[in-house]
């Protein structure tokens, strides 16, 4: 629950991604990271941080097809996720390095990385989504130049800006997306619910609906160009 953490112990398994390492490491998630269903995933992203069970359903079925040699899996493992590319984790992440940048390594959080998103909250206590939008496009940007199999299609393009919403959204959120940076740092460096220095979870849920404003608000903001083959129109990615 909120109040009990724990970092993880010998054979817990840990993924890419703070939001489920974070449910894990407070108990919300099994502690060992081992055999999430997509039940499993609804309730904790529920009870955790009002996220809706819509995206836990599409991304929870995503992390299932993670699971090596089984198509028909119906639990996965934390480290699962890690499997690049496929479906979800990818190049340009907010707080880890790419596969081919650091030996295989696309799961560690990675300060260095996440310093150069901290930097552009330089001088500020909340996020916004302006500011989010541009330090999402430096780690494209970056990546593009120094990793030569970087890889960058609408499947990528989709799930980076969706996750840079989903921490604006889940630390502050989900409609305005603004998030103390105190919360945001506690979330990424340490993997935890910053209950106890007053975060709650969002009163409003985050949800597919959410989501897919706050990543074309995103987009607007940093003016990248959309991958060829990829529409966006209001709540409609087709
Ligand atoms: C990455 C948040 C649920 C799988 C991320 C990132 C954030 C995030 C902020 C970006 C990390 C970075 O760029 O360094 C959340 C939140 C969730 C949630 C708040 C719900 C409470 C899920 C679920 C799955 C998932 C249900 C799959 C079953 C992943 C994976 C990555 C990731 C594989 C790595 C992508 C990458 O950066 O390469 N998540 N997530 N997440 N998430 Fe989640
Ligand atoms: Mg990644």
């Amino acid at each position: 629950n909120f109040s009990t953490w724990s970092p993880p112990g010998p054979g817990d398994v840990r993924s890419p991604c703070p939001g489920l390492n974070s449910l894990a490491n407070h108990g919300f998630l099994p502690h060992n990271g081992k055999g999430l269903t997509v039940p499993i995933l609804i309730k904790a992203l529920n009870d955790g941080m009002n996220v809706g069970a819509d995206f836990a359903t599409v991304i929870g079925g995503a992390g299932l097809l993670s699971v090596p040699g089984n198509l028909l899996a119906t639990s996965f493992d934390l480290d699962n996720l890690d499997e690049h590319n496929f479906p979800i984790e990818h190049d340009a992440s907010l707080s880890r390095a790419d596969c081919y940048e650091n030996n295989g390594d696309n799961y560690s959080f990675n300060q260095t990385i996440f310093d150069t998103v901290l930097a552009y909250y330089d001088g500020m206590n909340e996020t916004s989504i302006q500011v989010a939008a541009k330090a999402k496009y430096n780690r494209v940007t970056t990546e593009e130049k120094r990793d030569p199999k970087f890889t960058y299609t609408p499947q990528q393009f989709i799930l980076s800006y969706g996750e840079t919403a989903l921490y604006i959204s889940v630390m502050g959120d989900p409609i305005y997306g603004v998030a103390p940076i105190e919360y945001v740092k506690i979330f990424f460096e340490q993997e935890r619910l910053p209950y106890a220095e007053g975060w709650r979870p969002p009163t409003t849920q985050t949800n597919l609906l959410t989501l897919g404003d706050m990543i074309l608000a995103l987009n607007a903001a940093n003016g990248e160009e959309i991958p060829e083959g990829l529409e966006i129109t209001t709540n409609t990615l087709k």
